[in-house]
């Protein structure tokens, strides 16, 4: 019976997403039986009407799924323990609260950092000295949300930090990209199909693209936003773990340390940026309207899109540079990895493809439209040779009945089981600023290449298209 402690319980992220997660695994079966949920905050409540808040937040936003029933049976494991993470003595009580609740059963117990990141070091102290990450009563595990850091520097700061009071083994540092159906699968379709390795490399493939849009726009995060800003928010997490997933060697098993060994060979070998590769291989706009944003400040430079070029420096990938973009308010959700392939050694038709853009492209939609794609030339019946592009399409909405389960359904789920795979590790995560720091570095001090402003609704500025066509390529955008 683990107990699921939650450090910042009054905040957004526990009533939108985590809560309802809980929740859904509640009704599906899958909670690991009699699993309790502890909320800790500041703001003082009784375990009775945190229980009625959680109610109404969580029928908002798991709709239909809402029963009131399976609810009251969840909410009698749900419990509030009011305290300040910057006073040890609330820590020594919510340890106490805890020991209560847990009697004599095993001691096993998840904390999640919640909370504003300034926090997680003073949480992951407090739970050390107050001998709360000790596993001989059960195993302790803490679960860390984005952002680990802001640059390599304070990851590896928080990372002493914690490995003060946890061993690596015991923490969780969540990417909830990696909690998604579709990313799990790329590791499916690469590992657990024969036709796509052999010519998953430099031999048959042009270059990679890896798109997530957001249509959305900051709404009310600017506190947040204007100091992150697209590389910190999405790059440096999400998009190089797609990267990574896509890229990396075969595990020799699908376990959690074999996994990430491999995703980071991939991000060690991705060559840091140069301010001269900077200026030439990266792409920054922001949206038109982002100033005007309740927070932003007047003259802010953050970028809201970036389109960036990287390279792998090993054997399988020479050459193949992989193009990243991001950006909000932007024409569409849409989260994709293009592979495109090379263009047939010799083409016998003259109505044949002609650019690499034309040639045969694997599409995997990671979201919202959840699938694959294949496209090849076929011929046009009765035109003589003359041929187009048409698609083998795959759906998982087709295939598979049932909505997908959110990301972190599966995510919190793995942090209560103990399965640590679809979490970054340590070296993940500094490889990451690694990559990072030098391109946020290269913007800050010589303001190059131009920020350039964008309508909402449209693919980013026409300039990241321009720069693509310079490099003979085309985005592929869909919606
Ligand atoms: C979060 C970012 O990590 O991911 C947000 O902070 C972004 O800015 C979100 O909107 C995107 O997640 P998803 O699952 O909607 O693609």
């Amino acid at each position: 019976m683990p107990t699921f402690v939650i450090f910042g319980a009054s905040g957004d992220l526990t009533s939108r997403k985590l809560i309802p997660a809980l929740y859904n695994l509640h009704r599906r079966g899958r909670l690991p039986e009699g699993t309790r949920v502890v909320g800790f905050s500041r703001t003082p409540y009784e375990h009775d009407a945190w229980r009625a808040e959680l109610a109404e937040s969580t029928q908002k936003f798991v709709g239909e799924k809402f029963d009131k029933g399976v609810w009251g049976e969840f909410a009698k494991n749900v419990y509030y323990h009011a305290g300040d993470i910057g006073q040890g003595e609330d820590f020594a009580g919510l340890d106490t609260f805890l020991k209560e609740l847990e009697g004599d059963a095993s001691r096993e117990r998840v904390y999640y950092l919640s909370t504003a990141p300034r926090f997680y070091g003073p949480a992951v102290e407090q739970l050390g000295k107050n001998g709360m990450a000790d596993q001989s009563s059960g195993a302790r595990r803490v679960v860390i949300e984005k952002p680990f850091g802001t640059d390599l520097a304070s990851a590896n700061k928080l990372n002493e930090v914690v490995h003060q009071s946890f061993d690596e083994s015991q923490v969780y540092r969540i990417d909830h990209y990696l909690g998604k159906e579709t990313v799990q699968n790329l590791m499916v379709l690469r590992f657990a199909n024969a036709i796509f390795e052999p010519i998953w490399n430099r031999n048959y493939i042009d270059h990679v693209q890896i798109t997530v849009a957001e249509e959305v726009e900051i709404g009310s995060r600017a506190g947040y936003y204007d100091t992150a800003g697209i590389v910190r928010d999405m790059f440096q997490n999400h998009i190089l773990q797609l990267l990574s997933i896509t890229a990396m060697e075969a595990p020799v098993k699908y376990a959690a340390d074999p996994v990430r060994d491999e995703k980071v060979k991939v991000l060690q070998a991705v060559r840091c940026l140069t301010p001269d590769d900077v200026k030439r291989d990266t792409v920054r706009g922001q949206y038109r309207g982002y100033t005007a944003e309740e927070g932003v400040e007047a003259r802010s430079r953050t970028a809201t899109f970036a389109a960036i070029k990287l390279s792998i420096d090993n054997w399988r990938w020479q050459g193949v540079p992989f193009y990243l973009r991001s950006g909000k308010a932007m024409s569409c959700r849409s989260s994709q990895i293009v592979i495109q392939f090379r263009q047939p050694p010799h083409m016998l038709f003259d109505t044949g493809p002609r650019s690499v853009n034309e040639s045969n492209r694997l599409v995997v939609q990671v979201q919202p439209a959840e699938g694959i794609q294949m496209h090849f030339q076929t011929k046009v019946p009765d035109a003589g040779m003359r041929m187009r592009q048409t698609d083998l399409d795959f759906r998982f909405g087709r295939e598979f009945k049932g909505s997908m389960p959110e990301a972190y359904e599966r995510l919190l789920l793995d942090a209560l089981e103990g399965d640590a795979s679809l979490f970054a590790r340590a070296d993940e995560v500094e490889a990451a600023w690694s990559i990072c720091d030098p391109i946020l570095a290269a913007w800050a001090k010589y303001d190059r290449p131009t920020l350039y402003p964008y309508d909402p609704g449209l693919w980013g500025p026409e300039e990241s298209t321009e720069w693509m066509q310079g490099h003979g390529r085309e985005w592929f955008d869909t919606c």
